[in-house]
Protein backbone atom coordinates (compact mmCIF):
# COMPACT_ATOMS: atom_id res chain seq x y z
CA UNK A 1 0.00 0.00 0.00
CA UNK A 2 1.58 3.53 -0.86
CA UNK A 3 2.16 6.07 1.57
CA UNK A 4 -1.37 8.21 -0.11
CA UNK A 5 -3.21 5.96 0.76
CA UNK A 6 -2.23 5.09 4.34
CA UNK A 7 -2.97 9.06 4.59
CA UNK A 8 -6.37 8.94 3.10
CA UNK A 9 -7.77 5.83 4.96
CA UNK A 10 -6.21 7.40 8.44
CA UNK A 11 -7.96 10.92 7.21
CA UNK A 12 -11.35 8.58 6.91
CA UNK A 13 -10.90 7.65 10.79
CA UNK A 14 -9.87 10.73 12.03
CA UNK A 15 -13.29 11.73 10.29
CA UNK A 16 -14.87 8.80 12.06
CA UNK A 17 -13.74 10.29 15.04
CA UNK A 18 -14.39 13.61 14.68
CA UNK A 19 -16.60 13.88 18.01
CA UNK A 20 -13.71 12.72 20.05
CA UNK A 21 -11.00 15.20 18.39
CA UNK A 22 -13.80 18.34 18.57
CA UNK A 23 -14.01 17.02 22.35
CA UNK A 24 -10.51 16.78 22.77
CA UNK A 25 -9.86 20.78 21.21
CA UNK A 26 -12.27 22.07 23.43
CA UNK A 27 -10.28 20.06 26.54
CA UNK A 28 -13.18 17.73 27.14
CA UNK A 29 -11.81 14.47 26.33
CA UNK A 30 -8.52 13.90 28.03
CA UNK A 31 -9.95 14.52 31.53
CA UNK A 32 -13.09 12.53 30.85
CA UNK A 33 -10.69 9.90 29.31
CA UNK A 34 -8.46 10.02 32.14
CA UNK A 35 -10.97 9.76 35.14
CA UNK A 36 -14.01 7.79 33.30
CA UNK A 37 -13.26 6.00 30.01
CA UNK A 38 -9.63 4.53 30.37
CA UNK A 39 -10.47 2.68 34.27
CA UNK A 40 -13.62 1.39 32.69
CA UNK A 41 -12.51 -0.08 30.32
CA UNK A 42 -8.94 -1.11 31.72
CA UNK A 43 -10.78 -3.28 33.27
CA UNK A 44 -12.16 -5.01 30.17
CA UNK A 45 -9.06 -5.03 28.91
CA UNK A 46 -7.05 -6.38 31.52
CA UNK A 47 -9.37 -9.02 32.00
CA UNK A 48 -9.18 -9.95 27.96
CA UNK A 49 -5.46 -9.99 28.21
CA UNK A 50 -4.96 -11.66 31.20
CA UNK A 51 -7.16 -14.65 29.14
CA UNK A 52 -5.65 -14.67 26.30
CA UNK A 53 -2.21 -14.46 27.50
CA UNK A 54 -2.19 -16.79 31.16
CA UNK A 55 -0.14 -19.03 29.98
CA UNK A 56 2.85 -16.93 28.92
CA UNK A 57 2.12 -15.10 31.68
CA UNK A 58 2.62 -18.11 33.72
CA UNK A 59 5.67 -18.99 31.75
CA UNK A 60 7.23 -15.62 31.98
CA UNK A 61 7.17 -15.11 36.07
CA UNK A 62 7.72 -18.82 36.78
CA UNK A 63 11.31 -17.74 37.43
CA UNK A 64 10.68 -14.82 39.64
CA UNK A 65 11.83 -16.49 42.94
CA UNK A 66 15.03 -16.96 41.09
CA UNK A 67 15.63 -12.96 41.66
CA UNK A 68 14.83 -13.52 45.44
CA UNK A 69 17.34 -11.50 47.31
CA UNK A 70 20.08 -13.19 49.02
CA UNK A 71 18.31 -12.14 52.82
CA UNK A 72 15.35 -14.01 51.47
CA UNK A 73 13.08 -11.12 50.13
CA UNK A 74 11.56 -10.25 46.86
CA UNK A 75 11.25 -6.84 46.03
CA UNK A 76 8.82 -6.14 43.20
CA UNK A 77 8.22 -3.04 41.44
CA UNK A 78 5.22 -2.59 38.91
CA UNK A 79 5.74 0.33 36.69
CA UNK A 80 2.04 1.38 35.54
CA UNK A 81 0.33 -1.17 37.87
CA UNK A 82 -3.21 0.56 36.44
CA UNK A 83 -6.07 -2.50 37.85
CA UNK A 84 -2.90 -5.16 39.59
CA UNK A 85 -3.65 -7.62 36.33
CA UNK A 86 -0.25 -9.23 36.90
CA UNK A 87 -0.92 -9.57 40.98
CA UNK A 88 -2.31 -13.42 40.77
CA UNK A 89 1.05 -14.33 38.87
CA UNK A 90 3.75 -13.36 41.66
CA UNK A 91 5.20 -15.66 44.19
CA UNK A 92 3.50 -15.94 47.40
CA UNK A 93 5.24 -13.09 49.97
CA UNK A 94 6.49 -11.07 47.33
CA UNK A 95 7.14 -7.38 48.41
CA UNK A 96 5.05 -5.57 45.93
CA UNK A 97 5.37 -1.35 45.52
CA UNK A 98 2.73 -0.17 43.07
CA UNK A 99 3.92 2.80 40.42
CA UNK A 100 1.32 4.46 37.79
CA UNK A 101 0.88 7.88 36.78
CA UNK A 102 -3.07 7.74 37.45
CA UNK A 103 -5.04 7.08 41.11
CA UNK A 104 -8.28 6.29 39.18
CA UNK A 105 -7.31 2.84 39.04
CA UNK A 106 -8.00 2.24 42.69
CA UNK A 107 -11.18 0.50 42.46
CA UNK A 108 -9.79 -2.40 40.26
CA UNK A 109 -6.40 -2.17 41.87
CA UNK A 110 -8.35 -2.68 45.66
CA UNK A 111 -10.13 -5.52 43.85
CA UNK A 112 -6.96 -6.96 42.81
CA UNK A 113 -5.49 -6.70 46.27
CA UNK A 114 -8.17 -8.28 48.44
CA UNK A 115 -7.87 -11.31 45.37
CA UNK A 116 -4.29 -11.24 45.93
CA UNK A 117 -3.85 -11.94 49.48
CA UNK A 118 -0.77 -13.75 49.07
CA UNK A 119 1.73 -10.71 48.59
CA UNK A 120 2.57 -8.02 50.87
CA UNK A 121 1.41 -4.48 49.58
CA UNK A 122 4.19 -2.30 50.39
CA UNK A 123 3.63 1.01 48.84
CA UNK A 124 1.93 2.83 46.53
CA UNK A 125 4.08 5.49 44.43
CA UNK A 126 2.27 8.32 42.18
CA UNK A 127 5.17 8.12 39.27
CA UNK A 128 6.04 7.93 35.92
CA UNK A 129 8.33 5.57 34.50
CA UNK A 130 11.00 8.20 33.54
CA UNK A 131 10.89 9.30 37.02
CA UNK A 132 11.63 6.63 39.60
CA UNK A 133 13.36 9.44 42.16
CA UNK A 134 11.58 8.49 45.14
CA UNK A 135 13.19 4.58 44.65
CA UNK A 136 16.21 3.88 45.96
CA UNK A 137 19.05 2.65 43.45
CA UNK A 138 19.80 -1.01 43.95
CA UNK A 139 16.75 -1.42 46.04
CA UNK A 140 14.65 -4.02 44.28
CA UNK A 141 15.02 -7.23 42.56
CA UNK A 142 12.69 -7.32 40.03
CA UNK A 143 10.77 -4.56 38.15
CA UNK A 144 7.63 -5.44 35.82
CA UNK A 145 6.10 -3.77 33.04
CA UNK A 146 3.23 -5.04 31.34
CA UNK A 147 1.45 -2.67 28.06
CA UNK A 148 3.35 0.49 29.70
CA UNK A 149 5.89 1.15 27.32
CA UNK A 150 3.46 1.74 24.51
CA UNK A 151 2.54 4.76 26.46
CA UNK A 152 5.24 6.51 28.23
CA UNK A 153 7.00 9.75 26.89
CA UNK A 154 10.49 8.22 26.98
CA UNK A 155 11.61 4.29 26.81
CA UNK A 156 14.86 4.62 26.96
CA UNK A 157 14.43 7.43 30.25
CA UNK A 158 12.23 4.50 31.58
CA UNK A 159 14.53 1.53 30.45
CA UNK A 160 17.65 3.78 31.96
CA UNK A 161 15.45 4.38 35.82
CA UNK A 162 14.36 0.51 35.35
CA UNK A 163 18.16 -0.78 36.04
CA UNK A 164 18.51 2.39 38.34
CA UNK A 165 16.26 0.88 40.62
CA UNK A 166 17.02 -2.29 40.49
CA UNK A 167 20.16 -4.42 42.55
CA UNK A 168 23.13 -6.34 40.10
CA UNK A 169 21.53 -9.12 39.13
CA UNK A 170 17.79 -8.25 39.55
CA UNK A 171 15.34 -8.50 36.39
CA UNK A 172 13.09 -6.67 34.75
CA UNK A 173 10.04 -8.68 33.14
CA UNK A 174 7.78 -7.04 30.49
CA UNK A 175 4.86 -7.91 27.66
CA UNK A 176 4.07 -5.07 25.48
CA UNK A 177 2.68 -4.88 22.35
CA UNK A 178 4.79 -3.12 19.55
CA UNK A 179 4.91 -2.84 15.79
CA UNK A 180 4.15 -5.84 13.45
CA UNK A 181 5.97 -6.84 11.16
CA UNK A 182 6.33 -3.88 8.07
CA UNK A 183 4.85 -6.07 5.09
CA UNK A 184 1.56 -7.35 7.41
CA UNK A 185 -1.55 -6.24 6.89
CA UNK A 186 -1.93 -5.70 10.24
CA UNK A 187 1.02 -2.83 10.29
CA UNK A 188 -0.87 -1.12 7.66
CA UNK A 189 -3.78 -0.97 9.98
CA UNK A 190 -1.29 0.11 12.64
CA UNK A 191 -0.58 3.18 10.60
CA UNK A 192 -3.61 4.26 9.54
CA UNK A 193 -5.29 3.76 13.41
CA UNK A 194 -2.30 4.83 15.08
CA UNK A 195 -3.20 8.86 15.90
CA UNK A 196 -7.21 8.17 16.18
CA UNK A 197 -5.49 5.00 18.78
CA UNK A 198 -3.46 7.46 21.01
CA UNK A 199 -5.83 10.19 21.15
CA UNK A 200 -8.56 7.40 22.44
CA UNK A 201 -6.69 4.94 24.33
CA UNK A 202 -4.43 7.40 26.50
CA UNK A 203 -1.35 7.89 24.72
CA UNK A 204 -1.29 4.51 23.54
CA UNK A 205 1.30 4.26 20.65
CA UNK A 206 0.58 1.67 18.12
CA UNK A 207 3.90 1.50 15.97
CA UNK A 208 6.46 1.62 18.80
CA UNK A 209 9.58 -1.05 18.28
CA UNK A 210 10.52 -1.61 21.95
CA UNK A 211 12.58 -4.05 21.50
CA UNK A 212 15.23 -2.38 20.11
CA UNK A 213 15.31 0.02 23.44
CA UNK A 214 15.37 -2.81 25.05
CA UNK A 215 18.49 -4.39 23.04
CA UNK A 216 19.93 -1.25 23.20
CA UNK A 217 19.57 -0.42 26.96
CA UNK A 218 22.70 -1.56 29.25
CA UNK A 219 20.98 -5.29 30.32
CA UNK A 220 23.93 -7.88 30.74
CA UNK A 221 21.32 -10.66 29.34
CA UNK A 222 18.10 -10.00 27.50
CA UNK A 223 15.50 -13.42 26.69
CA UNK A 224 12.86 -11.99 24.22
CA UNK A 225 10.34 -13.01 22.42
CA UNK A 226 7.92 -12.02 19.49
CA UNK A 227 4.72 -13.45 19.98
CA UNK A 228 1.26 -13.13 18.70
CA UNK A 229 -1.84 -12.21 20.82
CA UNK A 230 -5.14 -13.69 19.08
CA UNK A 231 -6.77 -10.44 19.50
CA UNK A 232 -9.37 -10.61 16.74
CA UNK A 233 -10.15 -7.27 14.94
CA UNK A 234 -7.26 -5.40 17.18
CA UNK A 235 -4.32 -3.93 15.44
CA UNK A 236 -2.14 -4.74 18.38
CA UNK A 237 -1.48 -8.60 17.85
CA UNK A 238 2.35 -8.28 17.69
CA UNK A 239 3.66 -8.61 21.06
CA UNK A 240 7.46 -9.12 22.99
CA UNK A 241 7.98 -10.73 26.18
CA UNK A 242 10.57 -11.59 28.02
CA UNK A 243 13.34 -10.52 31.14
CA UNK A 244 16.61 -8.87 30.83
CA UNK A 245 18.85 -9.33 33.63
CA UNK A 246 20.79 -5.74 34.97
C1 LIG B 1 -2.75 -0.36 29.33
S1 LIG B 1 -2.49 0.03 30.99
C2 LIG B 1 -1.68 -1.44 31.59
C3 LIG B 1 -1.90 -1.68 33.06
C4 LIG B 1 -1.25 -2.96 33.61
N1 LIG B 1 0.18 -2.87 33.58
C5 LIG B 1 -1.76 -4.19 32.88
O1 LIG B 1 -0.96 -4.89 32.24
O2 LIG B 1 -2.96 -4.47 32.97
C6 LIG B 1 -1.20 1.23 30.97
C7 LIG B 1 -0.85 1.73 32.35
O3 LIG B 1 0.35 2.50 32.26
C8 LIG B 1 0.19 3.69 32.99
N2 LIG B 1 1.15 4.68 32.44
C9 LIG B 1 1.04 5.39 31.31
N3 LIG B 1 2.12 6.18 31.16
C10 LIG B 1 2.94 5.91 32.21
C11 LIG B 1 4.22 6.40 32.62
N4 LIG B 1 4.88 7.31 31.90
N5 LIG B 1 4.75 5.90 33.74
C12 LIG B 1 4.09 4.97 34.48
N6 LIG B 1 2.89 4.47 34.14
C13 LIG B 1 2.32 4.95 33.02
C14 LIG B 1 -1.27 4.04 32.83
O4 LIG B 1 -1.72 4.94 33.82
C15 LIG B 1 -1.91 2.66 32.94
O5 LIG B 1 -2.13 2.27 34.26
Amino acid sequence: MTEASILLFRACFMLLAMPIYLLSFLGIWEPFCKKIFFPFILEKIAAVYNRKTKRQKQELFRNLPEFTSPSGELKLLEIGTGCGSNFQFYPPGCKVTCTDIDLHFQKGLSQSMSQNQHLHYERFLVAAGEDLSQVPSGSVDAVVCTLVLCSVRDINSTLKEVLRVLRPGGAFYFLEHVAADHSSWNYFWQQILYPTWKLVFAGCCLTREIWKNLEQANFSELKLQHISVPLPWMPNKSHIIGYAVK
